[in-house]
Formats: C-alpha cells, structure tokens, sequence
C-alpha cells in the first residue's frame, strides 16, 4: 500500500458538460434543449409522473411551443430490467420516432433506463448484446437527466444499472459517453417523494458520500488497460464534495423526511446528492454497493434500503484504514471528542441511528435475511468485482466475510454489548 497523502493523488473529475441545480431549474430545459438545436425529444418517465405532475406537463409543453416534437414514454418501473429496455426500445420503433435527444424525468430508475435507450436506439440492438461497449453506436443519443429523487446522482454517473434475467446481481452498462449531456436538478421535483423513496433515495445519497470518501486512493485504483475509465479511485477534489455532501444530509435527511415541505431540506438534500454524486462518480465504491446488490439479488429490496443497512458495517471495517476521515464523519454526524478512534467508533453507530430513524432495518435480521443466506451473499458481493478491486482494507474476501457477520449480528466496535 502507498501512503501518499491525498494533496499527491492524480486528480481527475468526470462530469456532465452542463450541471444545473436550482429551484425552477425545470423552467430552462426548453429554451436550453432549443438552443443547442434538438429538434425531437423523447421523454422517458413513469405513469405516476403522466398522470400526477403539472410541472411534467408544463414542460412537454414548453418543448412543443419550443418546436421540437415530443414523444413520451411513460412505462418506466422501479430497478428497470434489460428486458423493460428493449420492450421501450421496440415501442420507439414502432412509433415511427428518430428521436435526437432523450430527456428522463424521475428517480435513478427512470434515468437508468434512459441511458440505456440512449445506447440501445441508435445501435438497433439488445441491451444485453451492448453490455461490452465494444458493440456500442459510435456516439449514444445526448440525455438531459432530471431527477425527481435525492437522490441516486445518476444523472453525474458513466453507469445504468439494471436487472438482467438470470444474473444474481445488477449489470452495468458503463461508460464516460453514457454520462448525460445536461444534469438539470431541480429541487422542487423532489417534494411530491413519499417518505419512504425520500429516505430510500436519502441514505443511498450519503452513501455515495462516505462510501466514496473512504474509497481507495486513486493511486493506487487499478484501471487496467482502460484509457478512460469511468472511476479511478478518490483524490482531493472528490473528497471535498464528498465532506460537502456528508454534512448536508447529515445535517438535513431526517427533516426531508419528517417534513416533505420543508424548502430548506429538501433543497439541501438536493445539494447532497448532486455532490455525493460529484465524488463517486469519479473515485467509485466498493464495499457497500457490492454488498447491497448482492443483498438487492437475495431480496428484492429497494437499492437505498440495502445500502443502507450494509453502510454502517462497512464503515466500521475500516476504522483503523481511515480513522481520521471516520473522524471527521461522526463530527459531521454530531459527535464531539477528541481522541480519533473513538470519534471514528462513533462514526458507523451514528449513521446507524440515522439509518433506524428514518425507518430502516439497521441490521441483518431486522432486514429478513437467515443464516443460511450470509454465505451467498459474502459471494454474490466479492462477484462484483469492478466494486471488490476498490475495497481499501486488506484482503476482500476476509473483510466481506467479517462486515457480514456483524451485519447480521448488528455488532458495531463502537457501541458498548449489554
Ligand atoms: N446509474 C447510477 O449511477 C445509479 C446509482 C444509484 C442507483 N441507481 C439505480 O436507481 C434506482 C433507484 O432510484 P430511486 O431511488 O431514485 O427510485 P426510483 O427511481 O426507483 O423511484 C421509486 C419510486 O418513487 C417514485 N418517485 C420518484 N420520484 C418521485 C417524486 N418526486 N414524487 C413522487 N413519486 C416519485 C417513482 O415513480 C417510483 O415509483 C435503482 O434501480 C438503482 O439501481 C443508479
């Protein structure tokens, strides 16, 4: 292992070219998508949002006094699967449309599938046969990405994660021209979320955050022969937004849950988001997100309530690797102290309170899973490999083992056994 200290690391950001976030920003999507001469728009949502969204409506049909035409799809499903992508991509076809810009509208779900049009329309082929992007158009449709949740931050990332039939865990499609041309946030879309996608979308955001804050240094990330890989490891500046975003929802989640209206929070966990995001989508995850597909396979559970109970587990693996960032955490969660590994104990048992709060199973047996499921899931996780070569703290396949075994038990270092 190297020491070089962050301020030594390479430092490289991957982003979209325009990201907006701001309340009403939705207001500018028509004017911006003219002005760079689209002409066709297809707009991929749900039925909620056809049925219950007046801003959805007021923008399609800012889009149409605008001149460009617009098509709509709106069978958009929670953790969209490769088969619902060709179902959607067969329905554009069909309808005669050639479109020249996508535009999703709604959570990680809807923008994921999005992206994966935006490979699968011009190339005319199943999203299974473009999972190596060796067999992708030579340039995706451009995608303005416009979450409705806070949030899942994939309108930042190279990736669309989908369900493949047959497959344990999620696929990926994967790649820096999958990133969308415009990220546009608007905070208001997110105050209609039910608390319970409030908190999913919420905790996966400030995993993102920590997750990608504790990640392996880009030093030392192993980005094989690929001259443009999505993610490479952490450096200074994603560890800045990282802290940035670790603050703001530590500071703000709960309020967005508990008060769905309250301005303040949710645009604060907006700003969460988009910079958790702004981290990880660079210097990647490990631990965490493996472990949670993993669990995601086994279960069927949401991606926010895996990470979440995993998040904690994981952390406190890693408190002798990263105690001073473990530090800095449970400050930023509220603690007060001053010997570091004490503070860095704090850190997993404060977001584990945070994870209960917000209605969470906060340990393995609270989420339903038996004894004879830890195996597979330890296995399913360490299969996840562009996740398990990022892990920071030792060998993987002992430390998942471990982080495991606690999970279920719900035994954190820092909290004293009755
Ligand atoms: N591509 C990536 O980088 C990335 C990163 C993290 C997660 N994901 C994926 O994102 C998905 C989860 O996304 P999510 O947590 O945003 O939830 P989601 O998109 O699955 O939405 C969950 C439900 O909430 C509803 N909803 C969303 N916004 C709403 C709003 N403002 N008002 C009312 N209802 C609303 C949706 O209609 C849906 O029924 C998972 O499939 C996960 O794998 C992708």
């Amino acid at each position: 292992m190297s020491h070089l200290p962050l301020s030594d690391q390479p430092v490289t950001l991957c982003t979209p070219p325009r990201v907006i976030c701001a309340d009403g920003a939705r207001h500018r999507l028509a004017p911006l998508c003219k002005s760079l001469g689209w002409r066709e728009a297809l707009v991929v949502t749900d039925a909620w949002f056809q049925q219950n969204s007046p801003a959805l409506a007021e923008v399609l049909s800012a889009l149409r006094a605008q001149g460009i035409a617009v098509r709509v799809f709106d069978g958009g499903e929670p953790d969209p699967s490769t088969t619902l992508a060709d179902r959607a991509s067969a329905w554009v076809r069909e309808q005669g449309a050639r479109p020249d810009h996508l535009i999703a509208w709604g959570g990680g779900s809807n923008i994921d599938l999005a992206k994966a049009l935006s490979v699968a329309l011009p190339s005319g082929r199943p999203v299974a046969e473009l999972m190596d992007r060796a067999n992708w158009p030579a340039a995706p449709l451009p995608l303005v990405a416009v979450p409705t949740t806070a949030g899942t931050g994939s309108e930042i990332t190279p990736g669309a994660i989908l369900v493949q039939p047959g497959s344990a865990t999620k696929v990926a499609l994967m790649a820096n021209a999958l990133r969308p041309a415009i990220a546009l946030i608007d905070p208001e879309l997110t105050w209609t979320c039910p608390p319970r996608v409030t908190a999913d979308a919420g905790l996966d955001a400030l995993t993102h955050a920590i997750e990608s804050w504790l990640t392996l240094d880009a030093a030392l990330f192993d980005n094989g022969d690929d001259p443009d890989p999505g993610y490479s490891g952490r450096n200074e500046l994603t560890v800045q937004f990282a802290r940035q975003a670790t603050a703001l929802a530590f500071t703000h989640l709960a309020t967005a849950f508990e008060r769905p209206n309250d301005r303040a929070a949710r645009n604060a966990m907006a700003r969460a988001s988009l910079y958790a995001a702004m981290s990880y989508a660079t210097a990647g995850l490990n631990a965490v997100h493996g472990l949670a597909y993993a669990l995601a396979g086994l279960t069927h559970a949401s991606h926010g309530s895996t990470n979440a109970v995993m998040l904690p587990y994981v952390m406190d693996a890693l408190v002798e690797t990263r105690r001073d960032e473990l530090a800095e955490i449970a400050r930023l969660a509220g603690a007060t102290g001053d010997d570091p590994l004490t503070l860095a104990r704090q850190a997993p048992v404060l977001t584990r309170a945070l994870v209960r709060r917000l209605g969470l199973a906060g340990d393995l047996i609270s989420f339903g899973v038996g004894p004879s499921q830890l195996a597979q899931l330890v296995s399913d996780g360490l299969a996840v490999t562009r996740l398990t070569k990022a892990w920071p703290g030792g060998p993987a396949s002992e430390a998942y083992a471990r982080i495991v075994h606690h999970a279920y038990h719900g035994e954190l270092s820092g909290e004293s056994r009755p």
